[in-house]
């Protein structure tokens, strides 16, 4: 609570409320569930899992076999994608496993088929909302009050957690003076929720999207302009709702480029004329704002670690705690701790993340993990670069600091040698040539009985217009064009980061638009439980003209060179594409559209008929 939201919202000009329901959605992982356990000797035991959490596993299966933690390795090569579903769902198939090759003593791998892991795997949390508000004339929210609850399933897993931030992204890019937020985790049967990248924030994030819509619609006014008279000031003088103070408010620029560079206000007028000839066919058109918190909610996960060996020859191999699933975080990893040695990108490896390396690591997870790994791995690199350019130094003279390494060379008092030449020298004196890292994020506050504090390094910013073209007749639409401008800081790897948000923007638009989860009513078996039932975005789902762009300004925070992270925050640019259906069903006269989420061509129809 902030404020006196009841109070505020009684004494406002005009007033609205509306309730909305929104589905769950499948990881749809490309490798499903899969861990292979092997006996190894003195009751110990090696597990190779596709997880996001290797020490979480690693805790788990000691425990269900009673051994101690120092008895169980679990190895994680990379994953065949995670999106939040090995975060914690891993466990049960790395404890069966475990149990069972304990029990046999040999070797025992456990691979879910696609349907099972379909059924037995929980997934994204569906929400209901209810959400009233008051605002003024231009729009402006005065007092907002807001329920949430999500389903749960049968578990608790991380609904907690997915709530809490849930909560913390109600906000998004708005200024809310007086705000009233609950949530709750409903118990339900179905398979146990768990995290699904975004976790909750997408979902909360929404809920107050929808606000600006609706809001918008009522008065008349383009959407666009009721959100910027919302947007947070771009002085830092104002705080989230949870006391967060949002200091690196860039959206007032990002959506000044973006709004050029899309011709936003120029299409506007041309979908409305193309509307006014076409009766069956209507255009959309939106233009969304992201604001998403980056850190672990809880404080303490937000830690890392890593192991750094340079070997005699120059090479060199980088252990963190960070597990590959596709993100590309060992790439930028590697190119982190190359640029801190000088040295190519070819000359480093990282190795498979081991718990037997590093120890009590976090979830790769909150997007995180490159913040944190990355820190930790150039805290490493730099504490071995320090040692040699103290033993070169003592060597052929001048300070320390003088020292440059770059382009597999090192400069020391006017001469120049190999990089792989001080490393052999450095050996034959005895220099320690392997170090760990560590980082911890600074400056972070979390009360978790108050839901206060300062529970983000920063924020990652994005907006994203999208233009959708409805067939009213069958309820089926099309993604036509969208323009994505997302803020990554200064970039660590454009293509990547690239890659990340043309990803993400996707698997939003198929949570939204396309991908529905069907129980049936008698049995509660889940029956979109394969790629024949249940619709992932395809390649021809993808807009012909997709514009991606970073934003490319560095963070104002001390991250690793710069960079903000990137995996979740552009889901929520597929916010666009849902409220351009919902702009096209006003064009078809449906005044403030009963669109529920996935928009499928059934929720189009049902939307279309309820309001006319
Ligand atoms: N990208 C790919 N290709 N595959 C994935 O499984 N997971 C997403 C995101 N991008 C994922 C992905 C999720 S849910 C998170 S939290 C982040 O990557 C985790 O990686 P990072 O912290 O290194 O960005
Ligand atoms: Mo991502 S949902 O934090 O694994």
């Amino acid at each position: 609570t902030r404020g006196d939201a009841a109070t505020a919202m009684a004494a406002a000009p005009q007033r609205l409320a509306f309730e909305f329901e929104l589905g769950g959605q499948e990881q749809f992982y490309l490798e499903g569930q899969i861990s292979y356990a092997c006996p190894e000797e003195a009751d110990g035991l090696s597990l190779y899992c596709s997880t996001q959490h290797p020490s979480e596993m690693q805790h788990l299966v000691a425990q269900a076999l009673g051994r101690s933690a120092h008895a169980i390795r679990v190895e994680c090569r990379r994953m065949g994608g995670g999106f939040g579903g090995k975060e914690s769902q891993s466990a049960l198939f790395a404890c069966v496993a475990s149990l069972a090759a304990a029990r046999l003593n040999r070797p025992v791998k456990l691979r879910l088929d696609r349907d099972d892991d379909f059924l037995v795997t929980g997934r994204r949390h569906g929400f209901w909302f209810q959400v009233e508000a008051g605002y003024d004339e231009v729009g402006r929210v005065l007092g907002a009050r807001a329920t949430l609850v999500s389903n749960a399933g049968h578990s608790a897993d991380l609904s907690g957690p997915v709530l809490t931030r849930a909560l913390c992204h109600f906000d998004n890019a708005y200024h809310l003076p007086h705000v009233q937020l609950q949530g709750f985790a409903a118990r339900t049967n179905t398979q146990s929720n768990t995290a699904f990248r975004g976790f909750g924030g997408p979902q909360g994030a929404l809920a107050v999207e929808l606000l600006m819509d609706r809001i918008a619609r009522e008065l008349g006014r383009d959407p666009l302009d009721v959100r910027r008279a919302n947007y947070y000031a771009a002085d830092g003088s104002q705080t989230t709702p949870y006391d967060q103070p949002v200091e690196d408010f860039i959206l007032h620029d990002l959506t000044d480029r973006l709004e050029a560079s899309s011709r936003y206000r120029e299409r506007r007028a041309e979908v409305a004329a193309f509307n006014a000839r076409s009766p069956v066919l209507k255009k959309g058109l939106a233009l969304t704002p992201v604001k998403f918190g980056i850190s672990f909610n809880v404080v303490f996960l937000n830690q890392a670690g890593s192991l750094v060996h340079i070997y005699t020859d120059g090479s060199v191999l980088v252990n963190h705690g960070g597990t590959e699933m596709g993100q590309g975080l060992n790439t930028k990893v590697a190119m982190v701790v190359a640029q801190e040695l000088g040295i190519p990108f070819e000359r480093v490896r990282c190795s498979a993340t081991d718990t037997s390396k590093i120890a009590n690591t976090s979830a790769t997870a909150a997007s995180t993990g490159a913040d944190l790994n990355g820190k930790a791995a150039q805290a490493a690199a730099r504490t071995l670069r320090q040692r040699l350019a103290a033993f070169a130094s003592t060597k052929w003279g001048g300070t320390p600091d003088a020292v440059r390494f770059a382009d597999a060379l090192v400069a020391v008092n006017g001469q120049q040698l190999p990089f792989a030449e001080l490393v052999h020298q450095a050996y034959y004196a005895r220099v320690q040539l392997w170090s760990e890292g560590f980082y911890a994020t600074p400056g972070l506050s979390w009360d978790r009985s108050t839901l206060r504090g300062k529970p983000f390094h920063y924020f990652a910013y994005g907006a994203s217009v999208s233009e959708v073209i409805v067939d009213t007749l069958t309820g089926e639409h099309r993604l036509l064009r969208s323009d994505l401008l997302h803020d990554v800081g200064a970039s660590l790897n454009p293509a990547l980061d690239l890659g990340q948000v043309e990803g993400a923007f996707v698997q939003g638009y198929g949570w939204l638009c396309l991908e529905e989860l069907v129980w049936h009513p008698v049995s509660g078996a889940l029956l979109t439980h394969a790629p024949s039932t249940y619709k992932i975005p395809t390649a021809n789902d993808v807009p012909a003209a997709l514009h991606a762009q970073l934003y490319g300004e560095p963070n104002a925070r001390d991250t690793i060179h710069r960079s903000k992270a990137v995996g979740e925050p552009p889901l929520l640019l597929a916010f666009s594409a849902f409220l351009a259906i919902r702009d096209a069903l006003a064009a078809a006269g449906v005044a403030q559209p009963e669109l529920q989420a996935p928009a499928t061509p059934e929720a189009v129809l049902r939307a279309l008929h309820a309001g006319r």
